[in-house]
């Protein structure tokens, strides 16, 4: 079984892979979405990592925000989510919500409020509201998530346990009292009479939003996160902390890709002094992880840039460099 096994699957909509940065999270996702766009799904590869690399890896600039056709591969498109873009949508849609729709995800979480204050962990936030309106939205066969390091951005998947807490309640009684102010004020004449404050609503939208994202994200028929990490010690204390977050959120994972594994050279004393050190944590890793899927993908002589190299990692991925016996 390989990644392949998984971009087969008819069902499957959302493939996320993560790790700790610089594994190949990166060059996996792009090539795995490269593989389904050949083989007929229309897919789209989204960075939601504020280090983008993404459009480094398919040799193009896909920055600015948007979705963007890859070129030379048909079915295949790719973004990078960029903060200041999302922020300037939001305030759009904030300036034109009198039509009495429900607001969007930005408005929701009150971006604008956050983006303005330049808040600790806005830009996060606003590309998780970016996630949910592409799971939301679903308009491609398959959508592929190259996250951030160490699944941050998946403990905002707490925001509705967080609503429901002591806490949480206490935000939305200050919330209520406030809006009850903002009506006081309106009836004494001052503060504007259509500016009734809908925090409220649109927090409870924003709830109904993420557990609607969560059904999706913990379907294992639907969803999928590949684990990427390197043959080295820190990896996997790493790779111990994001399962315990997928573990909190129950989100299905089963495949794991360890990437950079060094090739056998003869005659290098170098390359063996490595290679006898990468065995020692392969060998760990196959006993911890042994009811996943792993799949080794050995050091490549050149990074992996553009198309040509992208074919050559995702032919590797789907064949599967199966461990040598050791
Ligand atoms: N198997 C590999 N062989 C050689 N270079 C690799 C390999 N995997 C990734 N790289 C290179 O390593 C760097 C980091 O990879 P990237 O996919 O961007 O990692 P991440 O997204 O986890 O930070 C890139 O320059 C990439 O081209
Ligand atoms: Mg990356």
């Amino acid at each position: 079984m390989t990644i392949v096994d998984l971009l087969d699957k008819a069902t499957l909509r959302f493939l996320l892979f993560g790790g700790k940065g610089g594994v190949g999270k990166t060059s996996s996702a792009a090539a795995s979405a490269l593989w389904a766009a050949e083989h007929g799904r229309e897919t789209i590869v989204i960075s939601t990592d504020p280090a983008h690399s993404l459009g480094d890896c398919f040799a193009q600039d896909i920055s600015g925000g948007e979705v963007i056709p890859i070129k030379g591969v048909k079915n295949l498109y790719g973004m990078e989510i960029n903060p200041q873009k999302a922020y300037e949508e939001y305030k759009e849609t904030a300036q034109q919500s009198d039509t009495g729709e429900i607001g969007s995800m930005g408005d929701m979480m009150g971006l604008e409020d956050l983006a303005d204050m330049n808040a600790p962990g806005s830009d996060e936030a606003l590309a998780f509201s970016k996630v949910l309106e592409f799971i939301h939205k679903c308009e491609y066969d398959l959508v592929v998530f190259d996250t951030a390091p160490t699944g941050h951005t998946l403990r905002l998947l707490g925001l509705p346990e967080m609503l429901d807490s002591f806490f949480g309640k206490l935000i939305k009684f200050r919330m209520r009292f406030s809006s009850m102010f903002s009506r006081l004020k309106s009836i004494f004449g001052r503060g504007d009479p259509k500016g009734e404050d809908r925090s409220l609503e649109n927090l409870e939208n924003l709830k109904v939003a993420i557990n609607e994202a969560r059904v999706e994200l913990t379907d294992p028929t639907r969803t999928s996160f590949v684990i990427v990490m390197i043959p080295e010690a820190m990896a996997v204390s790493e790779t111990e902390r994001l399962l315990q977050t997928l573990y909190e959120y129950q989100i299905p994972s089963s495949h794991i890709i360890v990437n950079m594994v060094f090739p056998d050279i003869p005659n290098c004393q170098f390359c063996r002094a490595r290679k006898t050190m990468q065995t020692q944590y392969l060998s760990q890793i196959h006993e911890i992880y042994d009811d996943f899927m792993i799949t080794e993908i050995p050091l490549f002589e050149e990074e992996i840039r553009g198309i040509p190299a992208l074919t050559r990692l995702s032919s590797l991925l789907a064949t599967g460099v199966f461990p040598e016996k050791r």
